[in-house]
């Protein structure tokens, strides 16, 4: 099976890097849309737009299934994508589902807490998943901007990680329950997270979703090829990316992002009228 790794950059090798360990075997094509992270910050219109071309170009590559690692884009964009692929035979899997079916396994008593974006957390795309699930959940949303360049620039061990993680958790530095990792960067901040919140049990929805991969397309004997395509300059994403995938990215090219064709433009289409009027 040909899958499509989708991210706003870097941060989603940690769901390449889950889906290796976890569902190997495949033919893996990871595009980063480094030209335009952050997606954290923007607005739902910009995201919906940006992901649209980002699944327009995987789909010219003839993969099967796009997994969306990229949170915020999971967020915003997933019913999009899932609407532009469904003609076209592709598989849509986003992170906020496998990610919220893990925490309710994992639940036992207390709070549920997702950690995020900006833009992950005022979507609420995770807190009304659970909620949906489970009426009288107690959830709350902490986005927690700083950890994204703090993993990118490899501090993630040490007083600064700690001291930033203790200013965004204060509300429940003591408290008990399950808390999501719902960004792509936050793997890295485990064992600072670990440290900060000694009494919750943490939740990674990269693993989650290569779970869910796994389940839906087996694990394959065969040696599965991985390549990449970014949309900047190569350099940096395989110097920072080697520390988030666990070795150094090959087969990397640049791909220049067109408009969305097709099913992509259609369905873009249909957004922007909705959202202007
Ligand atoms: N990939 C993004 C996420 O998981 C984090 C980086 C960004 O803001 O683009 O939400």
């Amino acid at each position: 099976v040909k899958i499509g790794v989708f991210d706003s950059g870097i941060g989603g090798l940690t769901v390449l890097s889950a889906l290796m360990k976890i569902a190997p075997g495949h033919d893996y094509l990871y595009l980063g849309d480094t030209a335009r992270v952050p997606y954290g910050t923007r607005s739902a219109t910009t995201v919906v737009r940006y992901s649209l071309s980002v699944a327009s170009q995987l789909a010219l590559e003839d993969v099967n299934c796009i997994v969306v690692a990229c949170n915020t884009a999971s967020t915003y964009a997933l019913a999009a994508l899932e609407t532009a692929c469904a003609p076209l035979g592709i598989d849509v899997i986003g992170v906020i589902k496998p990610g919220v079916t893990a925490a309710l396994n994992a639940y036992t008593q207390g709070a549920i807490v997702v950690l995020g974006t900006e833009g992950t957390i005022r979507g609420k795309a995770y807190q009304h998943a659970l909620m949906a699930a489970r009426p009288n959940l107690d959830v709350t949303g902490i986005a927690c901007p700083l950890f994204v360049p703090l993993a990118e620039e490899g501090w993630t061990d040490g007083e600064i990680p700690a001291a930033v993680a203790e200013r965004y958790l204060r509300p429940i530095l003591t408290q008990s329950g399950v808390v999501i990792l719902g960004c792509t960067h936050y793997p890295l901040l485990i064992p600072v997270l670990n440290q900060v919140l000694p009494n919750a049990t943490l939740i990674d929805s990269a693993t989650a979703t290569a779970h869910v991969v796994a389940q839906r397309f087996g694990k394959q004997e065969r040696p599965g090829s991985i390549s990449f395509q970014v949309t900047d300059h190569i350099d940096r994403f395989c110097r920072v990316g080697t520390r988030f995938l666990g070795l150094e990215p090959t087969q990397v090219t640049w791909v220049d992002l067109v408009a969305p064709s097709g099913t992509f433009a259609e369905v873009l289409s249909t957004y922007m009228e909705q959202s202007s009027s």
